[in-house]
């Protein structure tokens, strides 16, 4: 099997001040909140790709369908000699698109999971031993800073994964990935779309509770990390819809009143009977909401391509 690289920008330990940082502020606000990203240590990264092969999860089998229809046109549009990927965890879908260009010269998958990395550099080398892969830890909200591979690039940005950033955050994050694009370059984007409610709330409250158990991961994260007491099975995992916002919620509900101890933060956390703590948002989109956020950030859409079912969009951009 061919080596491939692996380039560390996170510190080694999860215990670093961002997660002490996230937990103490979050914890102590009202209402109380954990950011998702502490969702993805190994176990929570299986859990995900457990959630991709549930009957409810359909953005997954949306988006696949996507990505094998336009694969050849995306390869095409673009020249490709770089594919950069955000968020890439398994990078499963992504090997459609890996298939369609022929010229690709390295594959970039960026993810704060180290291990879901190492699975996905390890099976993609099995495929296409030729290919250069440098696999990067890192923080896509962070500044990213590339390996100096060759142009064109294709920045990838798949899962709906967008939708699990504030609509503030993505204002920044888009700015952050159109400083990355030279003329030739394009970003491709993976939205969830508003649909009816009850489709929307099912994808993330599947009847066999594997969301909920990914939803409470984060607070096995927090007991490992922290040294906290956070008892998972004391907590109820909600996903409701937020009309307004356009996106879905997840919250934890603390089934009794007590207290969590945190030891390294030298907190002590107290919960009422039926508190809610939010964990994660899941933004659903329409074309136009698509189209004037990436134009705030200096990029135009010039595709915008649906599955069959018109429940995911995958879009084309470039900077203008
Ligand atoms: N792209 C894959 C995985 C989506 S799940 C798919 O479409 O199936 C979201 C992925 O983003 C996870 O692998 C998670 O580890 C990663 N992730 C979440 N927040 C991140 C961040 N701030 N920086 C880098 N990766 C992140
Ligand atoms: N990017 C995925 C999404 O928003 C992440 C996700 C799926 C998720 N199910 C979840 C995040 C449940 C938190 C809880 O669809």
């Amino acid at each position: 099997m061919s080596p491939f690289l692996l380039t560390r920008t996170l510190p080694v330990d999860a215990t670093d001040a961002a997660l002490r940082a996230d937990v103490l502020q979050g914890l102590t606000r009202h209402p109380k909140t954990l950011p998702p990203k502490w969702f993805y240590d190994a176990h929570g990264s299986e859990l995900f790709e457990e959630i991709t092969r549930l009957p409810e999860y359909y953005p997954t089998r949306a988006e696949r369908e996507i990505l094998i229809d336009r694969a050849d046109e995306i390869a095409r549009v673009s020249g490709a000699r770089s594919l950069i990927e955000l968020g890439s965890g398994s990078s499963e879908k992504t090997r459609h698109l890996l298939d369609a260009l022929p010229v690709l010269h390295s594959y970039v998958p960026v993810d704060v999971s180290e291990s879901a990395l190492h699975g996905a550099a390890e099976a993609l080398l099995a495929q296409r031993p030729g290919l250069s892969v440098h696999a990067l830890i890192a923080d896509f909200t962070g500044g990213l800073a590339l390996p100096g591979t060759p142009g064109p690039r294709l920045i990838a940005f798949l899962g709906g994964t967008i939708g699990n950033l504030l609509p503030d955050e993505r204002a920044v994050f888009l700015k952050s990935v159109r400083s990355l694009l030279s003329p030739g370059d394009a970003l491709l984007l993976g939205t969830d779309l508003v649909k009816e409610e009850k489709v929307l709330v099912a994808a993330y409250d599947d009847a066999a509770g594997v969301t909920a158990e990914f939803n409470r991961n984060v607070l096995r994260v927090v007991n490992r990390e922290l040294g906290a007491d956070f008892d998972p099975a004391g907590f109820d995992h909600m996903a409701l819809w937020n009309p307004e916002h356009e996106w879905i919620e997840m919250r934890l509900r603390a089934r009794r009143a007590h207290t969590v101890k945190i030891p390294d933060l030298d907190l002590v956390v107290p919960f009422e009977a039926g508190e809610e703590l939010r964990t994660e948002v899941s933004a659903k989109f329409r074309r136009d909401g698509v189209r004037a956020e990436l134009g705030s950030a200096g990029l135009r859409l010039d595709q915008w391509w649906t599955d069959s079912g018109d429940r995911f969009a995958l879009s084309l951009a470039t900077a203008v």
